[in-house]
């Protein structure tokens, strides 16, 4: 079973679900520039309209009440706080109190808000100004800064979010450049990571210092993405020890410096000085910086060591990432996004790792979900029957059950993947996660799917009775 108190819902991030990119006094982001260039967006689309949720706001907590969400986990829009970013440019009261209102309105219908800082929308401005996250000292302040104005103006959220999968932010922004601000280099991606890192302790430490009620009852943290990795041939130690680097240079990355105070030798030894090192000063700031491990987890892989030598671009680990394993078997059908398959057993694997790596610390899932191949091209009656995405939550939190159950994993709460159908980046509005369907061409009306209704039912058999 899962402790009384457990917490459960469903997430979203803003420039995926609010729209409304002109309103209010809302500034550009990385994001919104990102989109007006030709060819970035496999649909040629954008987060202008979105889900229109800046504006539904109403309509979205009664379809969370609907659902049975005990929380909803959603992300701020940095450009509609400080529509410029930085320390010395203008706070906009009107950002400030739509966020106020929306977090009364949720503690009103009973859901408890947890809030993301960062989820990927970096401020143009700030990007034009100094470089934007490849900016070692400016945006650590900056950061910190807008975390400030958001604890001082939000008093009763008490579970805060700095970053969202900062490698996300890094590889494919910096690396491969498939993503905001679109970039590519072989070194720029660890820049920012570090840069990442550094933002993310400053906030926590002005939360801890200047915001964090004394009854304690506040925490804060990073959100790390990961797959679960297994070896493609589970005889060969090479294979075994690239499985493990794999997992080193996706979340390790993050979590050691945080969990235990440097990065990993196997990304040393690969990375060399394009890792930047630590001054005693950041590494004090990261060091401890968590006081929750916010876990984002879709899928797993197959790993193969890779004979050759390690090209300069290499951000995997020196190894082949497969869906494949020597015997031929398939770790779970296709879905729509070509990166994610079912595997469930990896979710508890996963769990296990972490909390060994890092002495059991709390964990929240805060995300977890799955795309449908073809989604798109359904109707929508039979969009709305999305089976597999029933199966996928049924079989994924069953075997986290079991992690917690079988094997001591401390998980608080867990959220789906995401409350409705939105924006889902680069590969734009025909890759669906919702569990609500969005019929944006017919007045964005939300259609809740059978996985959608599944949630409740199921957290009531798992959560024990109070
Ligand atoms: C992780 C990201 O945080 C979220 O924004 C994205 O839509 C989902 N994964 C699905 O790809």
């Amino acid at each position: 079973m899962l402790p009384k108190d457990f917490q459960w819902g469903f997430a979203t991030a803003a420039y995926q679900i609010e729209g409304a990119v002109d309103q209010d006094g809302r500034g550009p982001s990385i994001w919104d520039t990102f989109c007006a260039q030709p060819g970035k967006i496999a649909d040629g689309s954008s987060g202008v309209t979105a889900c229109d949720s800046y504006n539904r706001t109403a309509e979205d907590i009664a379809l969370l009440k609907s659902l049975g969400a005990k929380s909803y986990r959603f992300s701020i829009s940095w450009s509609r706080i400080i529509p410029e970013g930085g320390r010395g440019d203008a706070v906009n009261q009107a950002g400030i109190d739509h966020y106020v209102k929306f977090v009364d309105d949720l503690l009103d219908a009973g859901i408890t808000p947890f809030i993301t800082l960062f989820h990927w929308d970096l401020p143009e401005g700030l990007h034009q100004r100094y470089g934007g996250l490849l900016n070692r000292t400016e945006f650590p302040l900056d950061f910190e800064n807008y975390a400030r104005v958001m604890f001082r103006a939000l008093p009763k959220v008490r579970n805060w979010i700095t970053f969202n999968e900062p490698l996300c932010s890094a590889i494919p922004g910096y690396g491969s450049g498939t993503f905001a601000p679109g970039r590519q280099s072989t070194s720029e991606p660890w820049t920012v990571g570090h840069n990442i890192l550094v933002a993310h302790g400053r906030a926590v430490k002005a939360y801890r210092d200047d915001f964090k009620p004394a009854s304690g009852d506040g925490q804060i943290g990073i959100v790390l993405n990961g797959d679960f990795t297994y070896p493609w041939d589970a005889a060969d130690p090479a294979d075994k020890e690239a499985a493990e680097r794999r997992l080193e240079f996706f979340t390790a990355w993050f979590a050691d410096p945080i969990y235990l105070g440097d990065y990993p030798a196997s990304m040393r030894k690969q990375l060399g000085d394009r890792l930047p090192t630590f001054t005693p000063e950041e590494r004090a700031l990261v060091h401890g910086s968590n006081d929750f491990y916010g876990m984002n987890h879709y899928t797993s892989n197959y790993i193969r060591h890779r004979s050759s030598p390690a090209s300069a671009d290499d951000t995997v680990g020196n190894v082949d990432v497969l869906f494949t394993n020597k015997q031929g078997n398939c770790i779970g059908p296709e879905t729509q996004s070509p990166w994610l398959r079912p595997c469930a057993a990896g979710f508890r694997d996963f769990l296990v790792w972490i909390s060994k790596r890092y002495g059991y610390p709390p964990i929240y899932v805060t995300e977890n979900g799955t795309s449908i191949k073809g989604e798109s091209d359904l109707p929508k009656e039979k969009i709305l029957e999305d089976d597999f995405r029933v199966k996928y939550y049924n079989e994924y939190i069953r075997a986290m059950v079991t992690a917690v159950e079988l094997d001591g994993v401390n998980v608080k709460g867990y959220f789906a993947w995401s409350l409705m159908d939105n924006f889902e980046w680069a590969d734009g509005y025909v890759t669906r996660f919702g569990v609500t369907y969005v019929d944006y061409e017919n007045g964005q009306k939300r259609f809740p799917k059978k996985s959608a209704k599944s949630l409740k039912p199921l957290f009531d058999e798992l959560i024990a009775a109070a």
